[in-house]
């Protein structure tokens, strides 16, 4: 039995999961722990390559069901080669997305049918699920506005879902919000517009509760 803890971070564009994750992996490590930070698309050879093939628009072409089995896989690869040996170290894994987002992305906002998105899941995460998800919730329009603030930055160009309409972001918190309803015993909303440390806050006080670190 792994003895390891797996937690992830979900919730649409501009949400600041980069940051919660980076937050909590240092407030873990001043307790004593080992923690992994890592995050979806990516987190080995294979999920890096799948990220750049999907972000770039270059699989667009696949369709939504194109795109949820390329996750998918990198998925499996990311489980197989990363999160699971961690797990079996004893180590706290901080994932940046999971199989939330394909549900919410590629299911909810990009129509492809709940039974296959489902079995997706099964196939590549099975029992492998976090017991911890954090929903990391904002309103669309505040989410999108960090997303444009940061983009003109200049420090980065809108990518292949940043740059969707309004209603494909409504779907998508939408559907987190409902996994979260379905899934309580893993999931926690934390309420994401506040300012970055109360939502750090929140977030500790939920891994606290959950998990007693
Ligand atoms: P990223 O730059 O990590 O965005 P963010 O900072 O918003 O997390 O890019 C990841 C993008 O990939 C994001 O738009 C969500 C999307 N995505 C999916 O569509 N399906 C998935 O299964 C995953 C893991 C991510």
């Amino acid at each position: 039995m792994a003895s390891g803890k797996f937690i992830t971070f979900e919730g649409g564009e501009g949400a600041g999961k980069s940051t919660q994750t980076r937050l909590l992996a240092e407030r873990l490590r001043a307790a004593g722990h080992k923690v992994l930070e890592t995050r979806e698309p990516g987190g080995t050879e294979r999920g890096e390559k799948v990220r750049e093939f999907i972000l770039s628009g270059k699989a667009r072409n696949y369709g939504p069901l194109g795109e949820a089995v390329l996750f998918s896989s990198a998925r499996d690869a990311h489980i197989q080669e990363v999160i699971a040996p961690a797990l079996e170290r004893g180590e706290w894994v901080l994932c940046d997305r999971f199989s939330d987002s394909t549900a919410a992305y590629q299911g909810a906002a990009g129509g492809v049918k709940p039974s296959l998105i489902r079995a997706l899941e099964r196939v590549a995460v099975g029992s492998d699920m976090p017991v911890l998800t954090l929903l990391l919730d904002v309103p669309v329009e505040a989410g999108l506005k960090r997303v444009s603030e940061r983009n003109g930055a200049g420090e980065e160009e809108a990518d292949r879902f940043e740059g969707m309409e309004q209603r494909f972001h409504e779907a998508l918190r939408d559907c987190f919000l409902q996994i979260a309803a379905e899934t309580p015993e893993r999931s926690i909303i934390i309420d994401a517009q506040q300012a970055e440390s109360a939502v750090a806050e929140a977030v500790w006080e939920a891994v606290v509760e959950r998990l007693n670190p």
